[in-house]
């Protein structure tokens, strides 16, 4: 066996974590889904997302006849919502093309929505000990450290050189092992900031560690800042119930429900006259909330305004609905919106 994955193996039999939840009973559906919710999301925050779901929706079969609103209900918090709306057309997708039976061949698996090259590797190597490298953040740090691997690692051109270098590197047997060690390794061990070398089994022969030059690699991007984003949402209530609106199922919260935005204050007094056209009983400026996306930050500047309980006018559109508070738990609801109505009295 070469010298790079008997190492990483010999580690991981003695540190590597072998108790998370998707590691029991590893069968493709189960591992499926705990790499997806992995994919941006790290593995604490991941776990309880994970039972709940796998307690809602325990096979393939079930998945794919929920509803979407409750699979994305499931996902409500976990961020990245289009994870949850390719799984869902993923399932249909494999009952009504492959019988239902997950299939376990690459070039299928990467036709499949929201899996890519690195996510069909691990599920081919974790659940089915295929022969497959892989390629997320974390093995992309530890392989671009140990080789030190010049340029930033978005870019085409280095990322092939990597997906080389972890093909180089797979042992024969002992892959799914093997594909957990350097995950595992990436996320204990060579971490970001602060790895912890002297704990590390592949010191001897890492490059970036014998130039002391652990932190230049990998070689961040060019930094452009984030673009900024300012939303009004409306907390229209009457009574204890709250106008609602459904998202498009494209872009950002995409088919989870939300709150009515304007993107100028100036602009409320116009959508109270035409949405409820009636006096407001109280308006209510509440605390900014400030939401980091992956491409932009948004401030969310929440207005509560309260029509009086007598008035039930507004007419409704289709996307739009009256959800009264006890009825919230039931809804896929955006991260920072959940956190706005429940904090309301
Ligand atoms: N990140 C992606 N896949 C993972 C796994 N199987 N275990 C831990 N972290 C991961």
């Amino acid at each position: 066996m070469p010298e790079f994955s008997k190492l990483v193996l010999t580690w991981f039999a003695r540190h590597g974590r072998k108790d998370l939840p998707w590691q029991e009973n590893k069968n493709p559906y189960r591992i499926w889904l705990s790499e997806i919710m992995l994919q941006q999301t790290q593995v604490v925050t991941v776990i309880p997302y994970y039972l709940r779901f796998i307690s809602s929706f325990p096979n393939l079969n079930i998945l794919s006849k929920a509803s979407l609103d409750n699979v994305l209900e499931h996902w409500s918090g976990l961020g990245y919502y289009a994870r949850a709306r390719n799984l869902h057309k993923t399932s249909i997708y494999i009952k009504d093309h492959y019988d239902g039976h997950f299939p376990l061949d690459f070039d299928q698996l990467i036709d499949l929505p929201g899996i890519g090259r690195s996510t069909a590797g691990a599920i081919l190597a974790l659940s089915d000990n295929q022969v497959y490298p892989i390629l997320d953040g974390n093995v992309k740090r530890v392989l671009a450290r140990y080789h030190a691997v010049k340029g930033w690692p978005g870019k085409k051109k280095v990322e092939d050189q990597l997906w080389d270098i972890a093909k180089g590197h797979l042992p024969k047997i002992n892959i799914a092992n093997y594909t957990q060690a350097m995950m595992d390794l990436g996320a204990t061990i060579c971490t970001r900031s602060k790895p912890r070398c002297s704990s590390c089994p592949l010191k001897q022969t890492c490059l970036a560690h014998s130039l002391g030059e652990e932190n230049l690699y990998p070689t961040k991007k060019k930094n452009t800042p984030k673009p900024h984003r300012v939303t009004y949402v409306i907390l229209l209530r009457n009574e204890d119930k709250i106008l609602m609106e459904k998202r498009p199922e494209s872009g950002i919260w995409g088919g989870l429900y939300s709150l009515p935005e304007l993107d100028n204050k100036d602009d409320l007094e116009r959508w109270i006259k035409e949405r409820a056209d009636c006096y407001p009983s109280k308006v209510i400026l509440k605390e900014d909330i400030r939401h980091v996306f992956s491409h932009y930050s948004l401030d969310i500047k929440p207005i509560e305004v309260r029509i009086p309980s007598s008035f039930s006018k507004v007419k409704l559109r289709a996307v739009e609905s009256w959800v009264s508070k006890d009825s919230f738990d039931q809804l896929g609801l955006a991260a920072p919106i959940k956190r706005l109505i429940q904090s309301i009295k």
